[in-house]
Parts: C-alpha cells; sequence; structure tokens
C-alpha cells in the first residue's frame, strides 16, 4: 500500500525524481490501461502533455468529455478549477490534477464570501459564473457558462432578465457589448489576458497586414476590438484551420499554438507580446506547472486527488449541468 509523503502534500505535488532508466512516456501509456485512466489536457499545457493526453480540449470540451467517459481514475492536466469540475460531474471517480499549486487568477479573484455578498446585493438576479470558478462559487451559482458557450447561454434567456456575472469582466463586458445587456460585473480578471498590448498587436499587423488577429474574449476591450475572430481556445484552433490566411496573431496563452502549429504546418502563428517584453506573461504560469514528471508521479501514485465537500458539491454540479444541457 503507498502512502503519500507528507513532505508531498506540502508541496501539492509528488516531489520524487523518476528512477533513472524509466521510459517516463510508455510508463505513462501503461500506467493508464493498467489503471483505466485517461488523460485529458488543456490547450494550454506544455506540447509534450497535449501530446500524450488522450483528449485535449477547451474546458467545455474538457467537461463534456469527463460527463462522459468510463474511465475510473480522470488526470487533469490543467488547473484547479477544472479538476473540481470533473470530479462534481463524477463524483465515483478519481480525480487526479498532477500539481494543486496550478489555480488560475480569475478563479483566485473571486473568493466565496464577498462573491456571496455580492449575489444577495443584486436579489432576482440570475447567478451566471465563468467556469474559471473554484467549487465554491459554483455552489452559487445558477448557470455556468464557459467562452465557448456563455453568449449562447446568455442570448437563451429573456432579454430583460437581471444578470449577476463573475468573475471575468473583459468576458463579461464583452458579452454586454455584443449583446446589448448590462449584466452586472464581478471585478475579476485573468492575469496573462489582460497582458496583451494593443499597441503591439497593431505594430506586428502593420509588419503582416494579411494576418488575422485572434483573440480569446478573456481580453481586455481595445484588444477584443481589433480581432478578426473572438472566442474560446478551441473556436480560435478551428478558425486558424478552416480561415484562408497563411498568417495569425494569437492573442491568448501561447500554448494553443502548438495545436496550431500540428493541425496546420504551412501557416504561421505569431503570439501576441505582452505589455512588458521582460516577461513571458503570454504564458499561463499555473498551467505550465504541470510537468511530465509530476504527471508520471500522480498517475504512480494516484495522488493529489481532487476531493470537493459532498453538499457544495450537490449545489454545484445543478449549475454546470445547466449548462451542458443548454449548450447541447
Ligand atoms: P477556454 O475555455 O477557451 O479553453 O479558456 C480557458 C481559460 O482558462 C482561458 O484562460
Ligand atoms: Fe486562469 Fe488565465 Fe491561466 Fe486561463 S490563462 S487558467 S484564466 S490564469
Amino acid at each position: 500500500m503507498i502512502t503519500v509523503d507528507n513532505k508531498w502534500k506540502a508541496a501539492g505535488y509528488v516531489t520524487e525524481p523518476v528512477p533513472e532508466g524509466v521510459d517516463m512516456k510508455a510508463e505513462i501509456r501503461r500506467m493508464c490501461k493498467e489503471k483505466n485512466a485517461v488523460i485529458m489536457a488543456h490547450y494550454y499545457t506544455e506540447g509534450e502533455i497535449q501530446d500524450i493526453a488522450d483528449f485535449v480540449g477547451d474546458s467545455l470540451a474538457l467537461a463534456q468529455q469527463a460527463a462522459r467517459t468510463d474511465a475510473d481514475i480522470i488526470v487533469m492536466c490543467g488547473v484547479h478549477f477544472m479538476g473540481e469540475t470533473n470530479k462534481i460531474l463524477c463524483p465515483g471517480k478519481k480525480v487526479l490534477v498532477p500539481d494543486l499549486n496550478a489555480t488560475c487568477s480569475l478563479a483566485e479573484s473571486c473568493p466565496a464570501k464577498e462573491f456571496g455578498e455580492f449575489v444577495k446585493a443584486h436579489p432576482s438576479h440570475t447567478v451566471i459564473s465563468y467556469v474559471n470558478t473554484t467549487a465554491a462559487i459554483k455552489a452559487l451559482t445558477d448557470i455556468v457558462v464557459t467562452s465557448g458557450n456563455a453568449m449562447q447561454i446568455v442570448n437563451s434567456l429573456p432579454k430583460d432578465e437581471k444578470i449577476v456575472f463573475g468573475p471575468d469582466r473583459n468576458l463579461g463586458n464583452y458579452i454586454n457589448s455584443v449583446t446589448g445587456r448590462q449584466m452586472v460585473l464581478w471585478n475579476g480578471a485573468c492575469h496573462v489576458h489582460e497582458k496583451f498590448s494593443l499597441e503591439r498587436i497593431l505594430e506586428l499587423k502593420a509588419a503582416h497586414p494579411d494576418a488575422k488577429i485572434l483573440v480569446h474574449p478573456e481580453c481586455k476591450g481595445p484588444v477584443v476590438k481589433v480581432a478578426d475572430k473572438v472566442g474560446s481556445t478551441a473556436a480560435l484552433l478551428k478558425f486558424s484551420q478552416e480561415d484562408s490566411a497563411k498568417e495569425f496573431i494569437v492573442a491568448t496563452e501561447s500554448g494553443i499554438l502548438h495545436k496550431m502549429q500540428q493541425a496546420c504546418p504551412e501557416k504561421t502563428f505569431i503570439p501576441a507580446p505582452p505589455d512588458d517584453s521582460t516577461c513571458a506573461c503570454n504564458e499561463c504560469n499555473y498551467m505550465k506547472l504541470i510537468t511530465m514528471q509530476k504527471l508520471y508521479n500522480c498517475l504512480k501514485y494516484e495522488w493529489p486527488e481532487i476531493e470537493v465537500e459532498k453538499e457544495v458539491a450537490e449545489k454545484a454540479v445543478k449549475c454546470i449541468n445547466r449548462m451542458l444541457e443548454l449548450s447541447k
């Protein structure tokens, strides 16, 4: 019986080195087979993580896939809220995230106590939360959305419905501007998407006039305005494959370039630069915490495991299921 070392618990992941001579990739695949485990990965993880995964997707597709998998173990190579969503949808399965430190700045920008007060201050409003939230926030929510279905779900509600939307003010503003609604917004943002520089994107566009600009709706309004396509990671990937342009300027986390380039090796994908050229701000430092070594150890020791309090999960599952129903 393998027990989880206390040091590992403190670190949030299994820190043990992979034994010398072990073929890590082959072992990961072997363990998946032996344990009936499935590896899911988000487009922002490192390329080698995406390549070894059974399923790679945006946050909507990852939730849909979790709801239908018959695996006993789900290894979610992504951030904590993605593991929580999977666990809420599959309470009987073991859900693992290779590093518990992989959180999300949006989820962190929305503490449950304050959000609860915000909701209380807006009675008779429907509460819509972006999936990038903790389970505790989902327990306070009527409908969850992702960037892939937010517009469709908001549009499905009566025009005069009063809505509270959190935590991403940029996605909320974008929905308000397209739908003409006046959703009341929580003031949160993603540290990666907030940093893209309009000026530097326009400089790139001047140098590559035929390039199409792809923008995730977590970016600030002025960046969204210059986009040829605004959408979730999956929507941007699809557009880059279907559009006739040969060059694309990509204003979202740079991990998505891996799949874009794999699907269209003949096209050129230029990562949009952040406003501070001294940092790699177009990388999500949380997603990049997921490494092959941590994935290997996580499968080996079946830890770190995601737990969600039963009472919270029972409330949260309703708003996630409502999203899945509405986005069929
Ligand atoms: P997608 O829903 O587009 O995959 O985005 C998730 C995310 O975390 C964006 O920052
Ligand atoms: Fe969260 Fe931003 Fe990272 Fe997406 S890119 S997981 S919103 S911190």
